[in-house]
Protein backbone atom coordinates (compact mmCIF):
# COMPACT_ATOMS: atom_id res chain seq x y z
CA UNK A 1 0.00 0.00 0.00
CA UNK A 2 1.12 3.77 -0.75
CA UNK A 3 0.49 6.42 -2.55
CA UNK A 4 1.74 6.67 -6.20
CA UNK A 5 2.38 10.11 -8.69
CA UNK A 6 1.63 9.53 -12.12
CA UNK A 7 4.07 12.13 -14.37
CA UNK A 8 4.64 12.35 -18.19
CA UNK A 9 8.49 11.83 -18.89
CA UNK A 10 8.22 12.99 -22.36
CA UNK A 11 6.81 16.27 -23.57
CA UNK A 12 3.22 16.04 -22.46
CA UNK A 13 0.30 13.93 -24.41
CA UNK A 14 2.25 10.97 -23.35
CA UNK A 15 -1.29 9.41 -22.16
CA UNK A 16 -1.22 9.67 -18.50
CA UNK A 17 -5.05 10.62 -18.56
CA UNK A 18 -5.82 6.86 -19.75
CA UNK A 19 -2.94 5.51 -17.17
CA UNK A 20 -4.92 7.38 -14.08
CA UNK A 21 -8.36 6.75 -15.25
CA UNK A 22 -7.02 2.66 -15.35
CA UNK A 23 -5.13 3.07 -12.10
CA UNK A 24 -7.98 5.19 -10.25
CA UNK A 25 -9.93 1.82 -10.05
CA UNK A 26 -7.64 1.42 -7.00
CA UNK A 27 -7.38 4.51 -5.87
CA UNK A 28 -9.52 6.38 -3.42
CA UNK A 29 -8.40 9.88 -4.06
CA UNK A 30 -7.08 11.49 -7.28
CA UNK A 31 -5.20 14.64 -7.14
CA UNK A 32 -4.32 17.24 -9.52
CA UNK A 33 -0.95 18.99 -8.40
CA UNK A 34 0.37 21.32 -11.08
CA UNK A 35 -0.64 22.79 -14.07
CA UNK A 36 -4.07 24.13 -15.15
CA UNK A 37 -6.52 23.79 -18.38
CA UNK A 38 -3.71 24.12 -20.19
CA UNK A 39 -3.68 20.05 -19.69
CA UNK A 40 -5.77 18.09 -22.26
CA UNK A 41 -6.50 13.81 -20.98
CA UNK A 42 -8.17 12.16 -22.72
CA UNK A 43 -10.18 8.88 -21.46
CA UNK A 44 -12.01 6.38 -23.60
CA UNK A 45 -14.81 4.20 -21.80
CA UNK A 46 -16.58 1.71 -24.05
CA UNK A 47 -18.59 4.36 -25.50
CA UNK A 48 -17.44 7.66 -23.61
CA UNK A 49 -14.70 9.79 -24.61
CA UNK A 50 -13.83 12.11 -21.80
CA UNK A 51 -11.48 15.21 -22.41
CA UNK A 52 -10.45 16.61 -19.31
CA UNK A 53 -8.46 19.54 -19.22
CA UNK A 54 -8.88 20.86 -15.13
CA UNK A 55 -10.90 17.78 -13.64
CA UNK A 56 -8.78 14.90 -12.02
CA UNK A 57 -9.19 11.69 -14.15
CA UNK A 58 -10.55 9.87 -12.10
CA UNK A 59 -13.74 12.21 -11.59
CA UNK A 60 -15.21 9.79 -14.27
CA UNK A 61 -15.52 7.32 -11.23
CA UNK A 62 -18.14 7.92 -8.92
CA UNK A 63 -16.68 5.88 -6.01
CA UNK A 64 -13.85 8.29 -6.40
CA UNK A 65 -12.72 11.80 -4.77
CA UNK A 66 -11.04 14.42 -7.20
CA UNK A 67 -8.69 17.42 -5.74
CA UNK A 68 -7.65 20.16 -7.34
CA UNK A 69 -4.64 20.87 -5.05
CA UNK A 70 -2.97 24.14 -4.61
CA UNK A 71 -0.36 23.78 -7.29
CA UNK A 72 -2.67 23.78 -9.51
CA UNK A 73 -3.92 27.00 -11.41
CA UNK A 74 -7.92 27.50 -11.71
CA UNK A 75 -9.96 29.31 -13.83
CA UNK A 76 -12.62 29.18 -12.29
CA UNK A 77 -15.24 29.68 -15.07
CA UNK A 78 -13.70 27.13 -17.19
CA UNK A 79 -13.86 25.00 -13.67
CA UNK A 80 -17.81 25.21 -14.05
CA UNK A 81 -17.62 24.23 -17.51
CA UNK A 82 -15.86 21.87 -17.27
CA UNK A 83 -17.66 20.50 -14.11
CA UNK A 84 -20.97 20.62 -16.43
CA UNK A 85 -20.02 19.20 -19.67
CA UNK A 86 -18.41 16.22 -17.78
CA UNK A 87 -22.32 16.22 -15.43
CA UNK A 88 -24.03 16.54 -19.19
CA UNK A 89 -21.81 12.85 -20.33
CA UNK A 90 -23.85 11.12 -17.22
CA UNK A 91 -20.78 11.23 -14.17
CA UNK A 92 -22.35 13.37 -10.79
CA UNK A 93 -20.08 16.07 -9.01
CA UNK A 94 -21.00 17.24 -6.07
CA UNK A 95 -18.60 18.50 -3.09
CA UNK A 96 -18.23 15.13 -1.72
CA UNK A 97 -16.30 13.97 -4.35
CA UNK A 98 -14.68 17.37 -5.64
CA UNK A 99 -12.21 19.16 -3.80
CA UNK A 100 -9.93 22.26 -4.84
CA UNK A 101 -7.34 24.09 -1.71
CA UNK A 102 -8.08 27.04 -0.19
CA UNK A 103 -4.78 28.62 -1.52
CA UNK A 104 -4.85 27.74 -5.35
CA UNK A 105 -4.40 30.65 -7.36
CA UNK A 106 -6.70 31.59 -9.55
CA UNK A 107 -6.34 32.56 -13.37
CA UNK A 108 -8.67 35.46 -14.29
CA UNK A 109 -9.39 37.26 -17.46
CA UNK A 110 -6.56 39.74 -17.56
CA UNK A 111 -3.82 36.47 -17.50
CA UNK A 112 -5.58 35.47 -20.53
CA UNK A 113 -5.24 38.39 -22.51
CA UNK A 114 -1.41 38.50 -21.07
CA UNK A 115 -0.72 34.86 -22.25
CA UNK A 116 -1.91 35.52 -26.02
CA UNK A 117 -1.19 39.05 -26.25
CA UNK A 118 2.82 38.28 -25.73
CA UNK A 119 2.56 35.39 -28.44
CA UNK A 120 1.10 37.69 -30.74
CA UNK A 121 3.67 40.22 -30.52
CA UNK A 122 7.09 38.47 -30.21
CA UNK A 123 9.14 36.65 -32.99
CA UNK A 124 9.73 34.06 -30.05
CA UNK A 125 6.72 32.47 -29.60
CA UNK A 126 6.71 29.99 -26.91
CA UNK A 127 3.65 28.30 -28.65
CA UNK A 128 1.74 28.34 -24.96
CA UNK A 129 -1.76 27.27 -25.22
CA UNK A 130 -2.63 30.80 -24.40
CA UNK A 131 -4.60 30.30 -21.53
CA UNK A 132 -3.27 32.24 -19.33
CA UNK A 133 -1.02 30.02 -17.73
CA UNK A 134 2.61 31.77 -17.55
CA UNK A 135 1.30 34.61 -16.48
CA UNK A 136 -0.88 33.01 -13.21
CA UNK A 137 2.05 31.40 -11.90
CA UNK A 138 3.99 35.03 -12.05
CA UNK A 139 1.31 36.52 -10.20
CA UNK A 140 1.55 33.44 -7.50
CA UNK A 141 5.46 33.94 -7.23
CA UNK A 142 4.88 38.10 -7.34
CA UNK A 143 2.90 37.76 -4.53
CA UNK A 144 -0.23 39.25 -6.39
CA UNK A 145 -1.97 36.13 -7.20
CA UNK A 146 -5.80 35.99 -6.00
CA UNK A 147 -6.48 32.78 -4.55
CA UNK A 148 -9.84 30.44 -4.58
CA UNK A 149 -10.32 31.17 -0.55
CA UNK A 150 -10.48 34.72 -1.03
CA UNK A 151 -13.72 34.70 -2.72
CA UNK A 152 -14.86 33.91 0.50
CA UNK A 153 -14.77 37.70 2.12
CA UNK A 154 -15.34 40.67 -0.28
CA UNK A 155 -13.31 42.69 1.62
CA UNK A 156 -10.58 40.64 1.37
CA UNK A 157 -10.80 39.97 -2.39
CA UNK A 158 -11.34 44.06 -3.35
CA UNK A 159 -7.95 44.43 -1.56
CA UNK A 160 -6.32 41.89 -3.05
CA UNK A 161 -7.99 43.04 -6.67
CA UNK A 162 -6.36 46.59 -5.85
CA UNK A 163 -2.90 45.15 -5.07
CA UNK A 164 -3.33 42.89 -9.10
CA UNK A 165 -4.74 46.12 -10.38
CA UNK A 166 -1.07 47.83 -9.42
CA UNK A 167 0.06 45.77 -11.66
CA UNK A 168 -2.78 44.98 -14.55
CA UNK A 169 -4.75 47.09 -16.76
CA UNK A 170 -8.16 46.08 -15.43
CA UNK A 171 -12.01 46.99 -14.01
CA UNK A 172 -11.87 46.13 -10.56
CA UNK A 173 -15.33 46.32 -9.95
CA UNK A 174 -16.81 44.59 -13.03
CA UNK A 175 -14.34 41.61 -12.39
CA UNK A 176 -15.66 41.67 -8.90
CA UNK A 177 -19.09 41.28 -10.25
CA UNK A 178 -18.16 38.72 -12.57
CA UNK A 179 -16.57 36.62 -9.53
CA UNK A 180 -19.42 37.75 -7.21
CA UNK A 181 -21.55 35.64 -9.77
CA UNK A 182 -19.86 32.67 -9.75
CA UNK A 183 -18.14 32.68 -6.32
CA UNK A 184 -20.69 30.28 -4.26
CA UNK A 185 -21.17 27.46 -7.20
CA UNK A 186 -16.89 27.43 -6.99
CA UNK A 187 -16.36 28.06 -3.03
CA UNK A 188 -18.88 24.89 -2.19
CA UNK A 189 -16.07 22.41 -3.11
CA UNK A 190 -12.92 24.01 -1.66
CA UNK A 191 -12.00 22.57 1.63
CA UNK A 192 -9.03 22.20 3.30
CA UNK A 193 -7.15 19.83 1.43
CA UNK A 194 -3.72 19.14 3.03
CA UNK A 195 -5.39 17.90 6.33
CA UNK A 196 -8.11 15.66 4.22
CA UNK A 197 -5.45 14.30 2.09
CA UNK A 198 -2.54 13.70 5.20
CA UNK A 199 -5.74 12.27 7.56
CA UNK A 200 -6.62 9.85 4.37
CA UNK A 201 -3.45 8.98 3.85
CA UNK A 202 -2.39 8.05 7.40
CA UNK A 203 -5.78 5.82 7.87
CA UNK A 204 -3.62 3.67 4.90
CA UNK A 205 -6.01 5.25 1.88
CA UNK A 206 -4.70 5.37 -1.83
CA UNK A 207 -4.04 8.45 -3.49
CA UNK A 208 -3.07 8.82 -6.99
CA UNK A 209 -1.37 11.81 -7.82
CA UNK A 210 -1.99 13.18 -11.81
CA UNK A 211 0.74 14.87 -13.56
CA UNK A 212 -0.09 17.11 -15.95
CA UNK A 213 2.43 18.07 -18.91
CA UNK A 214 5.17 16.53 -18.80
CA UNK A 215 9.04 16.25 -17.34
CA UNK A 216 10.48 18.33 -20.63
CA UNK A 217 8.15 20.83 -19.87
CA UNK A 218 8.91 21.28 -16.17
CA UNK A 219 10.07 25.07 -15.20
CA UNK A 220 13.34 24.33 -14.36
CA UNK A 221 14.56 20.64 -16.07
CA UNK A 222 12.58 21.23 -19.09
CA UNK A 223 13.94 22.72 -22.58
CA UNK A 224 13.90 26.62 -21.17
CA UNK A 225 12.37 28.87 -22.11
CA UNK A 226 10.26 26.57 -24.15
CA UNK A 227 8.58 25.09 -21.49
CA UNK A 228 5.54 25.49 -19.34
CA UNK A 229 5.60 27.75 -16.00
CA UNK A 230 5.27 24.79 -13.22
CA UNK A 231 7.29 22.06 -11.84
CA UNK A 232 5.87 18.98 -13.68
CA UNK A 233 7.95 16.22 -11.94
CA UNK A 234 6.98 13.84 -9.61
CA UNK A 235 8.40 16.43 -6.59
CA UNK A 236 5.74 18.78 -7.07
CA UNK A 237 2.98 16.54 -5.96
CA UNK A 238 4.22 16.86 -2.81
CA UNK A 239 4.15 20.84 -2.65
CA UNK A 240 1.34 20.87 -4.91
CA UNK A 241 -0.98 19.30 -2.37
CA UNK A 242 0.15 19.58 0.96
CA UNK A 243 1.01 15.77 1.35
CA UNK A 244 5.04 15.25 2.58
CA UNK A 245 7.15 13.63 -0.14
CA UNK A 246 8.12 10.87 1.73
CA UNK A 247 4.39 9.75 1.57
CA UNK A 248 4.62 9.39 -1.93
CA UNK A 249 6.91 6.76 -2.75
CA UNK A 250 5.86 5.64 -6.27
CA UNK A 251 6.45 7.10 -9.56
CA UNK A 252 4.92 5.54 -12.56
CA UNK A 253 6.51 7.61 -15.85
CA UNK A 254 4.24 7.85 -18.75
CA UNK A 255 6.30 7.32 -22.17
CA UNK A 256 5.29 7.05 -25.02
CA UNK A 257 6.77 4.72 -27.65
CA UNK A 258 7.90 7.40 -29.51
CA UNK A 259 8.12 11.17 -29.57
CA UNK A 260 5.82 14.27 -29.91
CA UNK A 261 5.69 17.56 -28.88
CA UNK A 262 2.86 20.48 -29.04
CA UNK A 263 4.47 23.89 -29.41
CA UNK A 264 7.87 25.61 -30.21
CA UNK A 265 11.58 24.28 -28.46
CA UNK A 266 14.09 21.68 -29.47
CA UNK A 267 13.15 18.38 -30.09
CA UNK A 268 16.14 16.22 -31.00
CA UNK A 269 14.32 13.40 -32.92
CA UNK A 270 11.96 15.28 -34.71
CA UNK A 271 11.06 13.63 -37.86
CA UNK A 272 10.39 15.80 -40.99
CA UNK A 273 9.23 12.76 -43.46
CA UNK A 274 7.02 10.51 -44.26
CA UNK A 275 7.63 8.33 -41.19
CA UNK A 276 6.75 11.49 -39.02
CA UNK A 277 3.79 12.00 -41.19
CA UNK A 278 2.90 8.35 -40.42
CA UNK A 279 3.23 8.72 -36.72
CA UNK A 280 1.00 11.80 -36.74
CA UNK A 281 -1.84 9.51 -38.35
CA UNK A 282 -1.78 6.50 -37.28
CA UNK A 283 -1.10 8.33 -33.17
CA UNK A 284 -3.73 10.87 -34.04
CA UNK A 285 -1.14 13.34 -32.77
CA UNK A 286 -3.27 16.48 -32.55
CA UNK A 287 -3.49 18.85 -29.77
CA UNK A 288 -6.88 18.17 -27.32
CA UNK A 289 -6.51 22.04 -26.25
CA UNK A 290 -5.50 23.83 -28.69
CA UNK A 291 -5.86 21.31 -32.09
CA UNK A 292 -2.53 22.07 -32.91
CA UNK A 293 -0.28 19.45 -34.70
CA UNK A 294 1.50 17.74 -32.51
CA UNK A 295 5.41 17.01 -33.55
CA UNK A 296 6.42 13.33 -34.15
CA UNK A 297 9.78 11.96 -33.64
CA UNK A 298 11.93 9.03 -32.40
CA UNK A 299 11.81 7.23 -29.43
CA UNK A 300 14.73 9.37 -27.62
CA UNK A 301 16.29 7.29 -24.84
CA UNK A 302 18.93 9.37 -23.18
CA UNK A 303 16.13 11.85 -22.79
CA UNK A 304 13.80 9.18 -20.74
CA UNK A 305 16.51 8.27 -19.17
CA UNK A 306 17.37 11.30 -17.97
CA UNK A 307 13.42 11.82 -16.69
CA UNK A 308 13.40 9.40 -15.27
CA UNK A 309 15.82 9.67 -12.90
CA UNK A 310 15.11 13.30 -12.03
CA UNK A 311 11.44 11.82 -11.15
CA UNK A 312 12.85 8.70 -9.62
CA UNK A 313 10.18 6.49 -11.82
CA UNK A 314 10.06 3.23 -10.43
CA UNK A 315 8.28 1.87 -13.62
CA UNK A 316 7.73 2.86 -16.97
CA UNK A 317 4.19 2.65 -18.57
CA UNK A 318 4.90 2.27 -22.60
CA UNK A 319 1.91 3.94 -24.03
CA UNK A 320 0.62 3.62 -27.87
CA UNK A 321 2.88 0.62 -28.78
CA UNK A 322 0.20 0.26 -31.39
CA UNK A 323 0.81 3.04 -33.41
CA UNK A 324 3.90 1.46 -34.39
CA UNK A 325 2.48 -1.12 -35.85
CA UNK A 326 3.12 -0.74 -39.18
CA UNK A 327 6.78 -0.21 -39.61
CA UNK A 328 9.28 -2.21 -40.91
CA UNK A 329 12.30 -0.26 -39.33
CA UNK A 330 12.12 1.44 -36.04
CA UNK A 331 14.99 3.67 -35.20
CA UNK A 332 15.75 4.30 -31.07
CA UNK A 333 17.97 7.62 -30.35
CA UNK A 334 20.80 6.02 -27.98
CA UNK A 335 22.75 8.87 -27.99
CA UNK A 336 23.05 12.29 -28.75
CA UNK A 337 26.42 14.45 -30.62
CA UNK A 338 26.34 17.82 -30.66
CA UNK A 339 22.71 18.09 -30.28
CA UNK A 340 22.67 14.99 -33.60
CA UNK A 341 20.56 12.37 -32.34
CA UNK A 342 22.62 8.42 -33.09
CA UNK A 343 20.02 5.92 -33.80
CA UNK A 344 19.90 2.58 -33.93
CA UNK A 345 17.83 0.64 -35.86
CA UNK A 346 15.47 -2.31 -35.28
CA UNK A 347 13.23 -4.50 -36.94
CA UNK A 348 9.59 -3.68 -36.91
CA UNK A 349 7.03 -6.44 -36.09
CA UNK A 350 4.61 -5.92 -39.15
CA UNK A 351 1.60 -7.11 -37.43
CA UNK A 352 -1.18 -5.51 -35.26
CA UNK A 353 -0.86 -5.32 -31.57
CA UNK A 354 -4.41 -3.28 -30.84
CA UNK A 355 -5.89 -4.48 -27.65
CA UNK A 356 -3.20 -6.86 -26.48
CA UNK A 357 -3.89 -7.91 -23.01
CA UNK A 358 -1.52 -10.70 -22.47
CA UNK A 359 2.49 -9.76 -22.80
CA UNK A 360 3.09 -13.17 -23.95
CA UNK A 361 0.56 -12.64 -27.35
CA UNK A 362 2.59 -9.70 -27.72
CA UNK A 363 5.51 -10.24 -31.47
CA UNK A 364 8.70 -11.14 -30.34
CA UNK A 365 10.13 -8.36 -32.12
CA UNK A 366 7.74 -6.01 -29.90
CA UNK A 367 9.13 -7.51 -27.38
CA UNK A 368 12.40 -6.87 -28.15
CA UNK A 369 11.75 -3.40 -28.45
CA UNK A 370 10.87 -2.75 -25.06
CA UNK A 371 13.41 -4.52 -23.59
CA UNK A 372 16.13 -2.04 -25.39
CA UNK A 373 14.08 0.69 -24.01
CA UNK A 374 14.03 -1.09 -20.40
CA UNK A 375 18.20 -1.52 -21.12
CA UNK A 376 19.16 2.03 -22.63
CA UNK A 377 16.33 3.65 -19.90
CA UNK A 378 17.62 1.76 -17.21
CA UNK A 379 14.11 1.47 -16.12
CA UNK A 380 11.66 -1.27 -15.99
CA UNK A 381 8.73 -1.26 -18.21
CA UNK A 382 5.45 -2.23 -15.76
CA UNK A 383 2.36 -1.44 -18.24
CA UNK A 384 2.16 -1.32 -22.03
CA UNK A 385 -0.81 0.28 -23.83
CA UNK A 386 -1.81 -1.48 -26.99
CA UNK A 387 -4.91 1.43 -27.63
CA UNK A 388 -6.87 4.21 -26.64
CA UNK A 389 -9.47 2.07 -24.43
CA UNK A 390 -9.30 1.28 -20.80
CA UNK A 391 -8.70 -2.42 -21.27
CA UNK A 392 -6.09 -2.56 -23.62
CA UNK A 393 -3.53 -3.03 -21.75
CA UNK A 394 -1.09 -5.10 -20.29
CA UNK A 395 0.01 -5.03 -16.82
CA UNK A 396 3.09 -6.85 -15.91
CA UNK A 397 2.43 -5.52 -12.10
CA UNK A 398 0.17 -6.86 -9.81
CA UNK A 399 -0.63 -3.56 -7.66
CA UNK A 400 1.03 -0.62 -8.17
CA UNK A 401 -0.07 1.18 -4.92
P1 LIG B 1 -2.14 12.99 -21.72
O1 LIG B 1 -2.17 14.47 -21.92
O2 LIG B 1 -0.82 12.49 -21.28
O3 LIG B 1 -3.26 12.49 -20.87
O4 LIG B 1 -2.38 12.35 -23.18
P2 LIG B 1 -3.51 12.81 -24.22
O5 LIG B 1 -4.81 12.29 -23.76
O6 LIG B 1 -3.38 14.27 -24.51
O7 LIG B 1 -2.98 12.08 -25.53
C1 LIG B 1 -2.90 10.70 -25.61
C2 LIG B 1 -3.85 10.23 -26.73
O8 LIG B 1 -3.52 8.92 -27.09
C3 LIG B 1 -5.31 10.21 -26.32
O9 LIG B 1 -6.10 10.53 -27.42
C4 LIG B 1 -5.54 8.77 -25.89
O10 LIG B 1 -6.87 8.34 -26.07
C5 LIG B 1 -4.63 8.05 -26.84
N1 LIG B 1 -4.01 6.82 -26.33
C6 LIG B 1 -3.61 6.53 -25.07
N2 LIG B 1 -3.02 5.32 -25.03
C7 LIG B 1 -3.01 4.85 -26.28
C8 LIG B 1 -2.51 3.67 -26.90
O11 LIG B 1 -1.89 2.81 -26.27
N3 LIG B 1 -2.68 3.54 -28.23
C9 LIG B 1 -3.32 4.46 -28.99
N4 LIG B 1 -3.43 4.24 -30.29
N5 LIG B 1 -3.81 5.59 -28.45
C10 LIG B 1 -3.65 5.79 -27.12
P1 LIG C 1 -0.89 17.45 -21.08
O1 LIG C 1 -1.22 17.43 -19.61
C1 LIG C 1 1.60 18.98 -24.30
C2 LIG C 1 3.04 23.10 -23.89
C3 LIG C 1 2.52 24.13 -24.85
C4 LIG C 1 3.74 25.04 -24.96
C5 LIG C 1 4.27 25.03 -23.55
C6 LIG C 1 3.88 26.23 -22.71
O2 LIG C 1 -2.07 17.23 -21.95
O3 LIG C 1 0.24 16.53 -21.38
P2 LIG C 1 1.60 26.87 -21.51
O4 LIG C 1 0.23 27.11 -22.05
O5 LIG C 1 1.68 25.76 -20.51
O6 LIG C 1 2.26 28.11 -21.00
O7 LIG C 1 2.47 26.41 -22.80
O8 LIG C 1 3.81 23.84 -22.95
N1 LIG C 1 2.02 22.34 -23.14
C7 LIG C 1 1.69 21.07 -23.38
N2 LIG C 1 2.12 20.22 -24.34
N3 LIG C 1 0.73 18.56 -23.37
C8 LIG C 1 0.32 19.39 -22.38
O9 LIG C 1 -0.44 18.97 -21.36
C9 LIG C 1 0.77 20.73 -22.38
N4 LIG C 1 0.55 21.80 -21.60
C10 LIG C 1 1.32 22.76 -22.05
O10 LIG C 1 2.18 23.55 -26.09
O11 LIG C 1 4.70 24.44 -25.79
MG1 LIG D 1 -2.68 15.88 -23.33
Amino acid sequence: MGNLVVVGTQWGDEGKGKVVDLLAEHADIIVRFQGGHNAGHTLVIEDKVFKLSLLPSGIVRQDKVSVIGNGVVLNPWKLLEEIELVQSQGVNIDPSRLMIAENTPLILPYHQALDQSREEVTDKKIGTTGRGIGPAYEDKAGRRAIKVGDLRDDELLKHRLAIAAEYHNFDQQQLFNQLAHIKEHVLQYVNDVPLYLNQKTDLGFNILFEGAQGSMLDVDFGTYPYVTSSNTLAGMASIGSGVPHNKIPNVIGITKAYTTRVGEGPMTTELFDEVGEHLANVGKEKGTVTGRDRRCGWFDAPQVRKTCMLNGVTGIALMKIDVLDKLETIKICTDVHNGIPVYEELPGWCTSTIGITDYSDLPRLAQEYINRIEQLTQTEVVLISTGPERDQTILLQDSFF
